[in-house]
């Protein structure tokens, strides 16, 4: 045993799957260098899911279908939409909801996520989202938010990941954070405009690459 690991070595020991289909699934995300949820995130994902108990929920970026899957298992009764655009994603998403047996629960909808959401409000005759999970395209975080509130009520949560993008947000001596600089721009830009915003209760944690945590308000 090390006489000292990092605290993010730490937090990661004290994960545990919540089923062993959702372990080999991590697995293999891992082994094929796909984006997914960190433990972390996952950790306090799960918490908020048990306290808000959500019947629908939306997800913006689906990869493999990690996130989406771990949703419909923590909420046995909820319904999921979760947006894709990548073709190569979306033959493995469609794969693992099969598999799993959640196609009749989760709704893989394809295409560039702001159009579609844009689709969606045309249609708004749909029961509000009770909460959004933003896991895409880090320039488009205020647009996606924005798209999303119309379909959602007060009370609903908004959840955005990887706020802190690897620390580049706050550190710009990191390795690589000159060449992600429009990335930190706008989500810098995002970060400062949900703080401005009344209408929002926001929280902005560390928790795996940064997590904020937003409910809305009633205006
Ligand atoms: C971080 S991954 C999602 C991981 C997933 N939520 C999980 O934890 O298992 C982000 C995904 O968003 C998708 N994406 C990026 N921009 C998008 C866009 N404009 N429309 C739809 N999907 C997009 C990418 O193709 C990628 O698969």
């Amino acid at each position: 045993m090390p006489d000292s690991i990092t605290s993010k070595e730490f937090i990661e020991q004290q994960y545990k799957p919540l089923n062993e289909e959702l372990a080999r699934l991590r697995e293999l995300n891992e082994t094929d260098g796909v984006p997914l949820i960190l433990r972390e995130t996952e950790g306090m994902l799960s918490v908020l899911l048990d306290i808000c108990k959500p019947e629908r929920i939306l997800e913006i970026g689906t990869a493999y279908g990690y996130s989406a899957a771990f949703f419909a298992a923590k909420c046995p009764n909820a319904l999921i939409t979760t947006i894709e655009r990548n073709p190569k994603m979306i033959e493995k998403a469609v794969k693992c909801f099969e598999m799993l047996g959640l196609d009749d629960r989760v709704e893989l909808l394809e295409g560039d996520a702001a159009e579609i959401l844009r689709g969606i409000g045309e249609n708004a005759d749909t029961t509000a989202y009770d909460l959004v999970f933003i896991d895409a395209g880090k320039t488009h975080y205020r647009e996606y938010l924005e798209l999303s509130e119309r379909l959602c009520r007060a009370g609903s949560l908004i959840v955005c990941d990887n706020i802190l993008i690897h620390g580049w947000i706050y550190d710009r001596k990191k390795p690589g954070a000159k060449r992600h600089r429009t990335s930190v721009k706008y989500m810098k830009s995002f970060l400062k405009y949900i703080k401005d915003r009344e209408d929002l209760t926001v929280s902005v944690s560390e928790s795996g690459d940064g997590l904020a945590i937003i409910r809305l308000n009633d205006k």
